[in-house]
């Protein structure tokens, strides 16, 4: 940890002049900067060309920092207790006086917090005297980004630094709930649906449909690796790749995400197999059927809206 000090002043100190850095999380990287300042949140917005009615999820080290700023609730403090940190982001009500900027939550009532769980994260934002709002590492729309590389592949020399944190353990997205009202799933994730049910002890209500925007993020193409994708495949089109769940045909065009049906590491490959398919230059990805248990539930979240690329090209 010693070999990180000098990484995390020097994220601090850009962080400190209101500009934007790249910061591992488990779930994927973020594009952090100060969730109290105009100027950094607008740079953000920028640089990802995202909508701005877009919120973004601000990540807290712990419950003490958050009070500032939201409302805490019994279903909050359960889920708390129990989970976070970890892959999980809730919605909360904010606080009349909360110093949280504007451009963060385009002046909606409610914020998106998350505690994430990589140590050299929890590191940084013990240093900071502001939480750090962090959407996706990636341009609106595209694959989120697993390690640094992906980062710099994302944005060049347009972002002053990324702190390396190795690769994320988890590989896919956190889960959403609101817990504004009943607890309403509003993106299935890292965090298993059944675990949340068992602490909350009641009924779990779900918005996902991305026919029906709640949450703007759900925009029906996203998560695209900017060549046509499609799902329930049994094998690749011409000039395609094929990407399967386990190891099958020893062929140059067929990838897989395990070595045998494994869908904890299928998540953790799942974005790097789809950048280096599109960087090899193949013309498209057909995806072997992902079965929808666990995290597979997450993979054919994120696999289906990516297909939805293919159709607005057609
Ligand atoms: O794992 C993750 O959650 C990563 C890491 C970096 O923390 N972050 C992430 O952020 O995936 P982003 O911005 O790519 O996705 C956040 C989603 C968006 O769909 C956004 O619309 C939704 O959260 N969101 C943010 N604030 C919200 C709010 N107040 N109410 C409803 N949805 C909200
Ligand atoms: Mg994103």
């Amino acid at each position: 940890m010693k070999f990180y000090q000098s990484k995390i002043k020097k994220a601090k100190s850009f962080l400190n002049k209101n500009y934007c850095i790249g910061v591992p999380t488990e779930t994927v990287y973020g594009l952090a900067a100060n969730a109290y300042k105009d100027s950094a949140i607008k740079k953000i917005f920028r640089l990802k060309k995202r909508p701005k009615n877009n919120p973004l999820i601000v990540h807290y080290l712990d419950i003490e920092s958050l009070k500032k700023d939201c409302i805490i609730n019994d279903d909050f403090m359960k889920l708390y207790k129990k989970i976070s940190s970890g892959p999980i982001t809730y919605i909360l009500r904010l606080k009349k006086n909360s110093k949280i900027s504007k451009l963060v939550t385009n002046k909606k009532k409610s914020l998106a917090v998350r505690f994430p769980k990589h140590l050299i994260l929890k590191r940084l934002l013990k240093e900071l005297d502001y939480p750090l709002a962090a959407p996706s590492a990636n341009i609106s729309t595209k694959l989120s980004a697993v390690n640094a590389s992906h980062v710099k592949e994302e944005f060049g020399s347009k972002i002053k630094y990324i702190l390396d944190g190795g690769k994320c353990a988890i590989g896919l997205e956190s889960t959403i709930i609101s817990l504004i009202n009943k607890p309403t799933i509003l993106r299935v994730g890292g965090m298993d649906i059944s675990t949340l049910k068992k602490i909350l002890g009641k009924k779990i209500f779900f918005n996902i449909n991305p026919k029906k925007i709640f949450a703007p993020g759900q925009s029906p193409v996203h998560y695209s690796p900017g060549i046509p994708l499609k799902i329930n495949s049994i094998e690749p089109e011409k000039d395609g790749a094929f990407l399967s769940i386990k190891k099958k045909k020893k062929l140059k065009n067929y990838f897989y995400l395990s070595l045998n049906n494994d869908l904890n590491e299928a998540a953790k490959n799942l974005y790097t197999c789809l950048r280096i398919i599109k960087n090899k230059g193949y013309k498209s990805i057909a995806v072997e059927k992902i079965p929808y248990k666990g995290l597979g539930r997450a993979i054919n979240d994120r696999l289906h809206r990516a297909a939805k690329f293919k159709t607005l090209k057609s």
